[in-house]
């Protein structure tokens, strides 16, 4: 509900959201200039984006319920913190499980799945699904043919 005027606001303030795609009235989109949403693209309820740098997600994908997409970290090899910034890029198809964590510089790969609660902190590739923390391959994704 509410999808249609959340992205016509998030379109005002910047977001490149294809008029397929939804937006849950509790996803949290911190910077709107840095969104790019494809066809059929999905950021359920709850979700935080947090995207100091570009989330860019393709056509097909979707985001579950409390996930964590994270842009940003502090050098941890500088005492001043200084904030580091890379973007995150899903490709098409693939899907992010509730209250995972994606951070800052990952792709996920096209059709990957990313499991409930998992912590990604490196590339996912193509068509396998992992999960735990960190993430780790726990299977091929095997899809039906129609
Ligand atoms: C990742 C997921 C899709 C895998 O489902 P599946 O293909 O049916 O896989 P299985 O249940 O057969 O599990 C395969 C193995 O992975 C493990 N596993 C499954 N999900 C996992 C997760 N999120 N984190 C860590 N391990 C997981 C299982 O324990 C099992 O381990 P085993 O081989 O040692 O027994 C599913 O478990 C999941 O996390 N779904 C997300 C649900 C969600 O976010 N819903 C949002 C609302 S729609």
């Amino acid at each position: 509900m509410f999808s249609g005027w959340k992205r016509c606001l998030l379109r005002l303030f910047g977001a490149r959201i294809d008029g397929t795609a939804r937006v849950y009235s509790s996803a949290r989109v911190y910077y709107p200039a840095n969104l790019v949403m494809g066809r059929y693209a999905c950021l359920a309820d709850g979700v935080e984006c947090y995207n100091v740098a570009p989330v860019i997600l393709k056509d097909n994908t979707t985001v579950s319920q409390g996930a964590w997409l994270c842009t940003a970290s502090h050098d941890v090899h500088d005492a001043r913190h200084p904030l580091i910034t890379a973007p995150i890029i899903v490709e098409d198809q693939a899907w992010i499980g509730a209250r995972a964590f994606v951070g800052m510089g990952v792709t996920i790969g096209q059709g990957a799945v990313v499991g409930a609660t998992a912590s990604v902190y490196k590339d996912v590739e193509p068509w396998t699904v992992v999960g735990g923390n960190p993430a780790k391959f726990l299977k091929k994704r095997g899809v039906k043919e129609y």
